[in-house]
């Protein structure tokens, strides 16, 4: 091989390596997320401030309906999870507290408690069996992608859980506000569940629902 062919093929080789690799893709959070998230912020912008989130040791204020409040730690707080395929974040659920029947159906859960007693539980799709919970500090839980599940306050006291998701974006839809607390028909909803137009009409009016 003369000394010009071993030069081009090491070029190549060089290139090829550097194509392969990439240590991260942080958020441009300016840019619309797609299916695979966000397009990569420059190298150069990126600074390690992109790779800390500082918001999760502060309790989020659980003086609301549902007596619990989520901090999250997700793609659009948090862009350096961008393309990782993980997040997190704390939940404070105070006595009485709920977090309601809800799916996240981008990501799998796990919830570990640090305080407090939490009784969790969620359903399968295939049949519908229950799989519930009471977690004390230091127990931790899935919850499937795409499952129905509740995290509720089982003691007194207050209740700290940080949860993870497999999913920088792992949304979420909660039960009874998709049905009650927006504007579809009463007599849908009533047509569609097994609600009758008493509760109904009452559950609009708690959770803001129209129509
Ligand atoms: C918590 O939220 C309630 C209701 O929105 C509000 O009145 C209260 O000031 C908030 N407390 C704190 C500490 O922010």
């Amino acid at each position: 091989m003369s000394i010009l062919q071993t030069l081009i093929l090491c070029s190549f080789l060089l290139s090829a390596s550097h194509a392969a690799v990439q240590d991260f893709c942080v958020g441009d959070l300016s840019a619309p997320e797609g299916p695979a998230g966000y397009s990569c912020k420059k190298v150069s912008a990126v600074t390690v401030n992109d790779f800390v989130f500082s918001g999760l040791g502060v309790a989020g204020n659980t003086s609301n309906l549902i007596k619990a409040a989520v901090t999250p730690a997700l793609i659009n707080q948090f862009p350096g999870l961008n393309g990782f395929g993980i997040s997190l974040a704390r939940l404070d659920i105070a006595p009485g507290g709920v977090i309601p029947l809800h799916t996240h159906p981008g990501g799998s859960e796990v919830l570990l408690v640090l305080q407090g007693s939490i009784c969790a539980g969620f359903i399968s799709s295939s049949v519908n069996t229950i799989y519930l919970k009471t977690l004390n500090k230091g127990d931790s839980m899935i919850f499937p992608q795409g499952l129905l599940h509740f995290q509720m306050n089982a003691v007194k006291g207050p209740g700290l859980a940080i949860v993870s998701f497999s999913s920088p974006s792992p949304g979420l839809q909660i039960l009874d506000f998709a049905l009650l607390a927006n504007n579809f028909p009463s007599e849908l909803v009533e047509a569609t569940t097994f609600l009758d137009d008493a509760q109904v009409k009452k559950l609009k009016g708690v959770l803001g629902g129209t129509g």
